[in-house]
């Protein structure tokens, strides 16, 4: 019951190089903000700078598989499913399981994976337009942080609602002052963003029951100089948009 699990360790590093610290111009959050085709598809300094299937959810797609004991016939839903690479990943790797997707960008859903098409449903992770206990298991990815706490509170709520136990939740955090400013010089779209330990306050809050893990943005031991030559700093476990 409610365990720290990181699933999203075999995620590779992002090492791309950025001319200044993106979240300082308001227009690159703005941007952002859209969910449209400028963060998914635009300059990096909007988003992810291209978002295109190339095979690196597999290995997470197997470790959430093996995490959760799913099998064929089994419910997953992804909240802010994206393009649906997970969504197709989970299919490919579990034969048979019967994996949805959600998000609010109706770009993304329009861009998806032809696999996932079908299965994607346009919404928000605070009003699942499921039924109680529908799903044997709910992820939500990088998505709920860009929520306000009081939506925060709603989306972990419709997560527990949908499957009860059986949640997987990461959001971005940080662990003392260098991270929390590589955070503001680097994310665009996170409202709510608070140390691991505001964050477990919050999951219990919340009446959350499910597994999570945090996104840290770490300074990169080979670059330590983030913010004077614009390199990208490290992600402990997972690439950031
Ligand atoms: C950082 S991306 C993460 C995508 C994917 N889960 C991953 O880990 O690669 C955040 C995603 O959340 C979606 N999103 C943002 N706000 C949302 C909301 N209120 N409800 C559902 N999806 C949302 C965005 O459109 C985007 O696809």
């Amino acid at each position: 019951m409610m365990a720290e699990v990181d699933l999203l360790r075999h995620y590779p590093r992002d090492r791309r190089k950025l001319a200044a610290p993106r979240s300082k111009d308001p227009a690159n959050r703005a941007a952002a903000l859209k969910f449209g085709e400028e963060y998914f598809d635009g300059r990096r300094e909007q988003g992810y700078g291209g978002y295109r299937y190339d095979g690196r959810w597999v290995p997470i797609a197997r470790d959430i598989v093996a995490h959760f004991g799913l099998r064929a016939g089994h419910h997953v839903l992804d909240v802010g499913c994206a393009k649906g690479f997970l969504v197709k990943d989970l299919m490919l790797v579990c034969p048979g399981l019967r994996v949805y997707g959600l998000d609010i960008s109706e770009y993304a859903l329009r861009s998806a994976e032809p696999e996932a098409r079908g299965r994607l449903v346009r919404g928000t992770a605070d009003q699942l337009p499921f039924r109680a206990g529908a799903f044997d298991v709910v992820l939500c990815i990088n998505v709920i942080h860009n929520l306000d706490r009081p939506r925060c509170l709603t989306a972990l709520r419709e997560i527990e609602r949908l499957a009860p136990g059986r949640g997987y939740v990461r959001v971005d955090a940080y662990r003392n002052e260098a991270e929390r400013e590589i955070f503001l010089e680097w994310v665009l779209t996170a409202v709510t963003f608070l140390t691991p330990e505001a964050w477990r306050a919050l999951l219990v809050e919340a009446g959350y029951t499910g597994d999570y893990s945090w996104t840290i943005l770490e300074p990169d031991p080979d670059v330590n100089d983030f913010g004077r030559n614009g390199e990208r700093p490290a992600v402990a476990g997972e690439q950031r948009p």
